[in-house]
């Protein structure tokens, strides 16, 4: 079973995704980068395309609603010459994505989505793959129709987050759709929605899915993939669960987690400063304190005295008091 780091907004730049591929990810994604965006210049845009020396493959996820510009990007994107997939993001509920027409706004068309592949696909000699959803609401299943839609146009994967638009990223995760999902795809299904442990990954291994995709379970733990990794993906007992009446635990992440990270978002602060001379970054310690506010704090939890840690950290600027409390 391969494991992959879902693409999140907001957190899965190249520090953190090369704390997932450290932990043991097989592919990793880009948040969603906009392809409007890259076909008007954007340089902030462009920053989400820096990819960090040591990352394992990544693929980039674009989101757009013309296929002119998809085509565009999917062109700047593999002239890059740094990532090994292309993926097209029809599931993101956010309303100004949605209003776009990119994103969830996708579900409902898969008419639209296959013109949009048609065009990644003409555009790129890498592969091109769809992350989508069962569809808008329980009471509208169209995800036949998006798999034909991407068969037809020539993607070479799909993933199915396994929960209706309707639902947003809660609620239960409908398995048995991504089951009949896997019996009727030519291509390779990647199943996401849930997975935090042993359990749920094996539950979602019995629907036949070729690569499991972690989203939220890997923000405080990117070592998760290492676990889930190291056990059969089937349900049978292992050794351990039948030594100890149940089944494993994941391991936590190493010590050095939150200082590696550290290091990685100095990193790609200075390699976007040197490749974007031209363009006004925040600062060095804005950027990681809102890093460490927003993300790496979750490295801490369920360790004692880690309220007063996220009270002391509201107030923190800079990287050298980042630094100097003692974790
Ligand atoms: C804050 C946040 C940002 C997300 N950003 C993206 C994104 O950029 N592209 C995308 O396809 N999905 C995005 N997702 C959805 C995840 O990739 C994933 O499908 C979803 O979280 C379900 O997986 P999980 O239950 O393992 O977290 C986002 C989810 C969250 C919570």
């Amino acid at each position: 079973m391969k494991y992959v780091l879902a693409p999140i907004a907001g957190f899965t730049n190249a520090a953190f995704r090369l704390m997932a591929s450290r932990g043991g990810a097989d592919l990793t994604y880009t948040e969603m980068v906009s392809a409007a965006g890259l076909a008007h210049g954007s340089s902030p845009t462009r920053h989400l395309l820096e990819v960090l020396p040591g990352e394992g493959p990544v693929a980039c996820q674009l989101f757009g609603a013309k296929p002119d510009e998809l085509a565009f990007a999917a062109r700047e994107v593999s002239a890059t010459g740094r990532f090994v997939e292309l993926n097209l993001n029809a599931g993101c509920p956010v309303p100004r994505i949605v209003r776009e027409g990119a994103g969830s706004a996708l579900v409902k068309d898969p008419v639209r989505v296959h013109d949009l592949l048609v065009a990644m696909v003409g555009a790129t000699n890498l592969p091109v793959t769809l992350k989508t959803r069962p569809g808008p609401r329980p009471d509208k299943v169209l995800m036949f129709e998006l798999l034909d839609a991407a068969e037809t146009a020539g993607a070479k994967g799909i993933t199915l987050h396994a929960r209706f638009t309707s639902q947003n990223h809660g609620g239960a995760v409908h398995l048995e759709l991504l089951a009949e999902l896997v019996q009727k795809a030519r291509i390779p299904v990647t199943g996401n929605g849930g997975v935090k442990d042993l359990e749920t990954a094996r539950a979602m291994a019995a629907t036949g899915v070729a690569a499991i995709m972690v989203g939220r379970a890997a923000l405080p733990n990117p070592y998760i993939f290492s676990t889930l990794k190291s056990q059969p993906s089937s349900p049978e007992p292992t050794r351990s669960t039948l030594l100890h009446g149940h089944s494993l635990s994941l391991l936590p992440p190493p010590p050095s987690l939150f200082h590696d990270h550290l290091e990685a978002l100095k990193a790609l602060h200075a390699q976007i400063a040197a490749n974007f001379p031209q363009d006004r970054l925040p600062t060095l310690d804005a950027w990681v304190a809102g890093a460490v506010r927003t993300h790496l704090f979750r490295y801490f939890a369920g360790r004692p005295g880690v309220g007063e840690l996220r009270r002391r950290l509201a107030s923190i600027r800079t990287l050298r008091e980042i630094e100097a409390i003692s974790w």
